[in-house]
Order: C-alpha cells, then sequence, then structure tokens
C-alpha cells in the first residue's frame, strides 16, 4: 500500500531523488560556482553571491544569509522566495513558470525535516 508524498505518512524526502532534481533545473543555472555558460559563451557569476551547488554553500547562505535553515523552513529564503508571487521582486525563480505547489512542498518538508543531503557532495570547491 503506498501513500502520496504528501500525507502526514510520507516517508522523509530523499534530497537526491526529489529536491536535486528541481534545485538543478530551476536554480542551478544562476546560483552555481562562476562558470562559462555553454549555450552564450558568457561567463555566469553566482547571483546574489548565492551558491547552492554544495551543502556546504547552500548552508553558508549567500549576501543576505539565512537562506537555509535546516529545521525551519519559514527561515530558509530558498523556500520562502519560491511560494512568492511573480510580482515579487525576490520572487524565485525570476524567470520562467513559478515551480508546483508539489514542489514547493517537498523543499518544504525536505528543510523541516532537517535537510539531510544524503550522499550528495555538489561541486567540490
Ligand atoms: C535567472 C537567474 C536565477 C535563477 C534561475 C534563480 N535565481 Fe535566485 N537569485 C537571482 C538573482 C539575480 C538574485 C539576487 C538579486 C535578488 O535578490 O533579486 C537571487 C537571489 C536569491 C536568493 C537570495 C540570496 C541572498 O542571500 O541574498 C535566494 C535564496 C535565491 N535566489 C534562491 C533561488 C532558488 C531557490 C532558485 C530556484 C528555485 C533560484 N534562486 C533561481 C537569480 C536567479
Amino acid at each position: 500500500m503506498s501513500f502520496g508524498v504528501l500525507t502526514s505518512h510520507a516517508e522523509s524526502v530523499d534530497f537526491e531523488a526529489k529536491v536535486l532534481p528541481i534545485l538543478k533545473e530551476r536554480c542551478f543555472d544562476c546560483h552555481s560556482k562562476e562558470h562559462v555558460d555553454e549555450k552564450t559563451g558568457k561567463t555566469k557569476k553566482p547571483k546574489g553571491k548565492f551558491r547552492m551547488d554544495s551543502p556546504e554553500m547552500m548552508k553558508k547562505g549567500g549576501a543576505d544569509g539565512g537562506d537555509l535553515t535546516p529545521g525551519d523552513p519559514a527561515k530558509s529564503t530558498i523556500y520562502t522566495s519560491v511560494t512568492l508571487p511573480d510580482s515579487d521582486d525576490k520572487a524565485m525563480p525570476p524567470k520562467g513558470d513559478r515551480l508546483s505547489k508539489e514542489q514547493q512542498d517537498l523543499i518544504k518538508q525536505w528543510i523541516a525535516e532537517g535537510a539531510n543531503f544524503g550522499a550528495w557532495k555538489g561541486a567540490a570547491d
């Protein structure tokens, strides 16, 4: 018997299987180590001085800090920013569709459960 991911009986969220793919697709482009974009050939620096491409960097946060507070989604801007309406300057990602409610809830649950990164190490430097 299986329960939906968001029921109160949900198993804890597997970061690499559920959360990382969302961040890779929707956030890493602007929040990774400085790199040359393959398509445009332009150098991309991490926006807001915030890198999300390793657990250490995500916990360290960016210019304003407080980007990931394990156990407290309300104090984690990586969650609160994705729930803001498009019209808000701080809404993330700033381009494209909003994350779906299901994606937002996965991020929220993962943070509430302590933001366990499992075996994921991300970028080495
Ligand atoms: C198209 C580029 C782009 C994408 C994609 C993007 N961001 Fe951002 N992000 C920015 C820019 C630019 C800033 C800094 C200026 C600002 O605050 O609006 C920023 C700032 C932030 C900050 C504040 C950092 C700090 O400490 O000041 C957080 C948190 C954040 N983004 C989270 C996310 C998350 C989570 C995603 C994916 C769901 C995401 N961003 C996707 C461009 C992007």
